[in-house]
């Protein structure tokens, strides 16, 4: 039998999270405040799940902005979300959303009013032209947002660190809070895998949950994929195994994304663990064979720490997810 809490679906509710009751509660008593928060944090920890539990807490409206890049492409989803749900008439707008997107998401948000709607990966959509829309939001409706993100495009702009935008001044992040959600601990990690434990009776020593704890440091996606193997019957190691081959698949493709210097940095990382600047770029141009601008490669790092993929501690600069080093294995 699966266990709930380790599905490895992002969470609906409350009752199959594990704890972060605090994140959950303060993230809503923002909303409810009229502030929009903005939820950053590393792959996998919990940023889909908590955007939708707190939504379907508050009756509201997700939305997967992944693959979404345009605002018509969001008028489209959104009018898609709300036609059944909401008693509002939307016919005339359908016919709107192709020419002009922009007043018809302004439109359906101010027929909307009271509704809260979180936007999942908010950062694709990097029109200002939606910034513009929900400044109109903010000043002439009462829906509420709630959005993920990472630093990089429109959530730059969304907390006003953008220069010389034209419509990120009448805005200027206003309502938005961010809201960092940060792996678990070592501790949090260990009481993670045993409430699991407990909650669907598998079978897991205390010696091979210390073991997971440690070699999945808080990243909350793998600890839930050993912990739905193991309550499927599969043994430590077939679980590691199996966790080894789910997240070569995702981090490989994820690293095909980044810029060919963002890769060397992170292949690097992979081998040297921890580093400082010049260290680390000195490796980095021996493993692409050329001499990398200081500025090109500042600006590599810095982005790969808004993606919050590398982190910067006492000078020293580690990758924040330990599966990456599926990359160095051949
Ligand atoms: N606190 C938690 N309790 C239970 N499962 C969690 C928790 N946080 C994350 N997960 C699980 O980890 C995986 C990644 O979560 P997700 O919400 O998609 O994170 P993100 O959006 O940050 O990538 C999913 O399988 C989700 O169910
Ligand atoms: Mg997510």
């Amino acid at each position: 039998m699966a266990c709930d809490v380790f599905d490895p679906y992002p969470k609906n509710s409350r009752e199959s999270f594990y704890d972060r009751e605090d994140t959950l509660n303060e993230v809503k008593k923002l909303i409810q405040g009229k502030f929009w928060p903005l939820i950053i944090g590393p792959k996998r920890v919990g940023k889909t799940s908590i955007v939708k539990i707190v939504v379907n807490e508050l009756n509201g409206v997700y939305i997967d902005a992944s693959g979404i890049t345009s605002l018509k492409q969001l008028a489209s989803s959104l009018y898609n979300e709300i036609k059944f749900r909401f008693q509002i008439d939307l016919k005339v707008l359908k016919v709107d959303i192709d020419k002009k997107p922009t007043f018809s998401l302004q439109n359906i948000l101010t027929k909307l009013g009271d509704v809260v709607i979180g936007i999942d990966e908010v950062q694709n959509i990097t029109t200002p032209w939606f910034i513009s829309v929900l400044s109109t939001a903010y000043n002439t409706s009462d829906v509420k947002f709630i959005f993920t993100g990472s630093m990089i495009g429109l959530s730059k702009v969304l907390v006003g660190e953008s220069k010389g935008k034209k419509f990120s001044n009448q805005f200027k992040g206003r309502p938005i809070v961010e809201k960092e959600i940060s792996p678990f601990s070592y501790e949090e990690s260990v009481s993670f895998l045993a409430y699991g434990k407990e909650r669907c009776s598998i079978n897991m020593t205390e010696e091979e949950i210390k073991d997971s704890a440690e070699t999945y440091q808080g990243i909350v996606g793998w600890l839930t994929y050993y912990g739905n193997l193991r309550s499927l019957g599969y043994d430590h190691k077939k679980a590691k195994e199996e966790v080894d081959n789910i997240a070569s698949r995702i981090i490989l493709d994820e690293y095909a994304r980044l810029g060919e210097i963002e890769k060397v940095i992170v292949k690097a990382l992979g081998l040297l663990k921890s580093s400082n600047w010049n260290n680390l770029k000195k490796v980095c141009e021996g493993l692409l064979g050329k001499k990398i601008s200081d500025w090109n490669f500042d600006h590599s790092l810095k982005q790969l720490i808004k993606a919050r993929i590398i982190y910067k501690k006492d000078g020293k600069y580690f990758l924040i997810d330990p599966m990456y080093k599926v990359l160095i294995r051949d």
